[in-house]
């Protein structure tokens, strides 16, 4: 079965995975078709968190993607994460830990707002020993990627070199956990039929979008799974939070978004992604990983008809129809094509 479906979409498989600078890990579904399954017993991930989320979406057995060689980019911009930290350059044929390189000379930074000890950041390393590679207290300190290497007692980004050390902006040493909920519903004309794309013939899918206020990018409305915190319930949360504003609105209202989201997060979702995120903010010792999900609104009268009001870190926020031209935060984009393929939808 795995066979079949690997060779059905290898092509595929193998663009987008390039397009992820190394999607490491199975893109699982469930409902609909999965593009790869995998299971419980995934070796990568022992965290309650994950089995969860595993048992809810993925119920097939595991098959991991190859590995791709192309290296992070966004994690060596030029300028580390919307500051005036300058990353040293890291060249290509340079970012492997394997390359031995005497002259990289990275720049340290950690941002005042995490120096600053809040409770989403952990202290500095010396005056406490996180457990690194395993749930520590409520923290997920487990890598999606396997187990990372520890360094002088700091963890080393498994897909290597990124010009600076430290957390910069990321609160945690390491793996720093996020989870981003996708939710769809078809572009419809007045009568009620899909739009179909004039070049592509096929129908055009709208996903909730937000600004992000940190760098002003467009973004699925993701954010950080807290400690100790079920994947499912992040989803949720997040998307409830940056998209309906959930955090501002009246008690009575906020009941009545909250049963009629839950119908939808309920609802099987696709696993798009889950692993290593190709994101601005990582360092040497600190990076970003995700488990994005497709939640689709078929019928558009769910989701659909619940005012979007942009909040907590979001500027705005819109349905987008979901084309390959509109830029994306991070490896964003990567996941909407995902998700377009297994709808079967515009690209
Ligand atoms: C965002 C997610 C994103 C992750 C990795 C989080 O801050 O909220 O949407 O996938 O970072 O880039």
């Amino acid at each position: 079965m795995v066979h079949f479906l690997l060779r059905r979409n290898w092509i595929g498989q193998i663009r987008l995975a390039l397009t992820l600078f190394g999607l490491p890990f199975p893109v699982c579904a469930s409902g609909v078709r999965p593009a790869i399954s995998c299971s419980p017993a995934s070796p990568f991930r022992t965290s309650q968190t994950l089995r969860y989320i595993t048992t809810s979406y993925c119920n097939q057995s595991f098959q991991a993607m190859p590995s791709s060689a192309a290296p992070h980019v966004k994690s060596r911009s030029p300028l580390y994460g919307g500051t005036k930290v300058k990353r040293f350059p890291v060249p290509d044929d340079k970012v492997m830990w394997s390359q031995t390189w005497p002259q990289y000379s990275p720049v340290s930074y950690t941002d005042p707002a995490v120096a600053k000890k809040p409770q989403w950041a952990d202290p500095d390393i010396g005056s406490f020993s996180p457990k690194f590679n395993s749930i520590d207290g409520g923290v997920d300190r487990t890598s999606f990627e396997g187990n990372y290497k520890v360094e002088k007692g700091k963890p080393l980004n498994p897909r290597g070199r990124t010009g600076l050390t430290d957390r910069g902006l990321l609160g945690r040493w390491g793996p720093n956990h996020a989870a981003d909920p996708i939710v769809t519903r078809w572009k419809f004309d007045a009568k009620g039929g899909k739009i179909l794309h004039s070049v592509s013939k096929r129908p055009i899918l709208q996903f909730v979008a937000i600004k992000r206020k940190d760098c002003g990018e467009w973004a699925i409305p993701g954010g950080m799974v807290d400690p100790g915190e079920h994947v499912s319930l992040t989803l949720q949360r997040e998307f409830s939070e940056e998209a309906l504003n959930s955090l501002m609105v009246p008690a009575s209202e906020r009941a009545k978004i909250h049963e009629r989201i839950t119908k939808l997060f309920k609802s099987p979702g696709f696993q798009v992604y889950k692993g290593y995120v190709d994101d601005p903010r990582n360092t040497d010792n600190a990076w970003m990983e995700t488990v994005a999900i497709n939640f689709h609104d078929e019928s558009g009268n769910s989701v659909s008809e619940l005012p979007l009001q942009a909040g907590d870190d979001a500027g705005q926020v819109k349905w987008v129809d979901v084309d390959s031209s509109f830029p994306l935060y991070a490896s964003h984009s990567s996941f909407l094509e995902l998700v377009a393929k297994e709808r079967k939808a515009h690209w």
